[in-house]
């Protein structure tokens, strides 16, 4: 376990009412764990800038009657197969579907990924939750 070190922090009033009603909504119980969630945010967004090895999920929504929209996102995972870790495929109803695609690997490639899986034509919805490794925050 990492040295647990104190420190002082002086700002604002003002603003630290509005981090500690910002806390508050966000259901954190200690100004600590939300400080550390807010530096942790930061480094991820670093590590995802600097182009370094990280963690996501790409989600996608589509309609599976679509033509060959259904080869295309699994075509499409083939070719990138070694940033993919696990895929998890949910019917939604009749038509809708969700997958969810874990990924891993080198930011801009991930990048890449979600893009291509984005702009087929039928995919009604697709985001990329950037996360971390774990190993630098
Ligand atoms: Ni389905």
């Amino acid at each position: 376990m990492s040295d647990l070190v104190r420190f002082g922090v002086s700002l604002e009033k003002e603003l630290l009412d509005k981090f500690d009603l910002l806390m508050k909504k966000k259901s954190y119980t200690n100004r600590s764990e939300a400080l550390r969630d807010l530096i942790r945010q930061e480094l991820i967004k670093k590590e995802w800038q600097e182009d370094e090895e990280v963690a996501g999920a790409v989600i996608l929504v589509y309609d599976h009657h679509k033509r060959e929209l259904l080869t295309k996102v699994i075509e499409i995972q083939h070719d990138f197969q070694k940033l993919i870790i696990s895929t998890q495929h949910v019917h939604l109803d009749h038509h809708n579907c969700l997958e969810i695609i874990a990924v891993k690997g080198i930011a801009r490639d991930l990048q890449k990924l979600a893009d291509t899986l984005r702009s087929i034509k039928g995919v009604k919805h697709g985001t990329l939750s950037m996360t971390s490794t774990g190993g630098k925050i």
